[in-house]
């Protein structure tokens, strides 16, 4: 598994300092104590790290092989006054239209970002497509076009797309025509089966909003990493894409703790926020491998399905916390793009009129 996540050295032994030595310790043990191994190298040998984050400063802090983005993040980004002049760009170069400004933006964001990572950027089409399969592909074909303009070629670019039955149909025509895609928004064996089906190149099953789901619905404060039932969903996935042979990656997202991470080291990528990568960077240790494609062979064996409309639909159903976090999914990601449509909005009557030529 390759693996590229070159924390900052300097700035991670420095941490592992402060935070480790002990008050008896004398040069010669702080000199020890600060090469011990952090959590987040020793992860590195077994999954491939991903920044999940809007955050360019952020990217080129931990240099990842990946980063990923969602509208949320953007919204984040894009409020930032220290990206203001991204989004002015976006604006000034869409004139005046707000749907091709929220394009461009997306697309700036991620070419800024494609400046700090050897691989690869996720670019999530609008969450109102997540229902429409010609809307959706067409959106997807259009981002790629925006950043072919930019000198970016499509293996640099991983469409983002709503794990729902429409998106799935979407991401299957791309993949033929050599647009990849990352289905997020996955809480279920379901979304994982169908995507699988597909062919897509990679799916993200979230962790923390399943877990948040249960802990709400359980009505406690934690549940134990050996119970998650975020690590255990993904854990399934893994294990029926592996002994199925299926080519599309797993990448665990939505992270509440460093524990749910550590849980699935050995899954494909795992895409972390900057505050849980700053915490792993923090913490000596090594990190055992839990997944893995033989681990997966001695678990129980999940019978391949080949879901058509009509059972994806009905089997997705009964998961009623994926059909809640789906549809909760959807419509956060939607507020959020509004939210960002309204800056861009405000931000367009703001700026100075180009004088008319003549
Ligand atoms: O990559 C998906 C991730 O960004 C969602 O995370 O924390 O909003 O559940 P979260």
């Amino acid at each position: 598994m390759p693996n590229s996540l070159p924390c900052p050295d300097k700035e991670r032994k420095a941490l592992t300092f402060k935070f480790l030595t002990p008050l008896w310790a004398g040069p010669a043990e702080a000199v020890i104590i600060s090469r011990m191994t952090s959590r987040l190298d020793s992860l590195k040998e077994h999954s491939l790290v991903v920044a999940d984050t809007g955050d360019i400063d952020a990217v080129e802090r931990w240099k990842p092989q990946d980063a990923t983005t969602n509208p949320s993040l953007l919204l984040a980004a894009a409020q930032d006054p220290r990206f203001r002049s991204l989004v002015e760009r976006s604006i000034a170069e869409a004139g005046g239209d707000v749907a091709a400004a929220m394009d461009a933006l997306a697309v700036q964001f991620g070419a800024e970002i494609l400046k700090h990572v050897p691989g690869r950027v996720s670019t999530e089409v609008d969450a109102r497509l997540s229902f429409d399969t010609q809307g959706s592909s067409e959106r997807a074909r259009r981002l790629i076009g925006r950043y072919e303009k930019l000198g970016i070629g499509p293996e640099r670019i991983l469409i983002k797309l709503a794990a729902t039955w429409e998106c799935i149909r979407a991401a299957r025509m791309l993949e033929r025509e050599g647009i990849h895609c990352n289905m997020t928004l996955l809480f279920s064996f379901a979304q994982a089966a169908a995507c699988a089906e597909a062919g897509v190149t990679l799916i993200s099953p979230f962790v923390g909003r399943i877990y948040d789901w249960h802990k709400q619905h359980r009505q406690v404060e934690d549940i134990p990493i050996e119970e998650d039932p975020g690590v255990e969903s993904v854990t399934r996935i893994y294990n029926y894409y592996k002994n199925h042979g299926f080519a599309t990656q797993v990448m665990g997202a939505s992270f509440r703790k460093t524990g749910q991470i550590l849980a699935l080291a050995g899954c494909d990528l795992l895409t972390i926020a900057p505050d849980l990568l700053e915490k792993l960077a923090a913490e000596p240790g090594e990190v055992p491998r839990r997944l893995s494609p033989a681990q997966a062979k001695v678990s129980a064996a999940i019978e391949r399905r080949r879901l058509d409309e009509t059972s994806f639909r009905w089997l997705f159903n009964e998961d009623a916390m994926a059909s809640d976090k789906l549809s909760e999914g959807i419509r956060r990601f939607d507020a959020d793009a509004r939210k960002l449509e309204k800056l861009v909005v405000s931000l367009a009557a703001a700026a100075p009129a180009v004088p008319e030529p003549g």
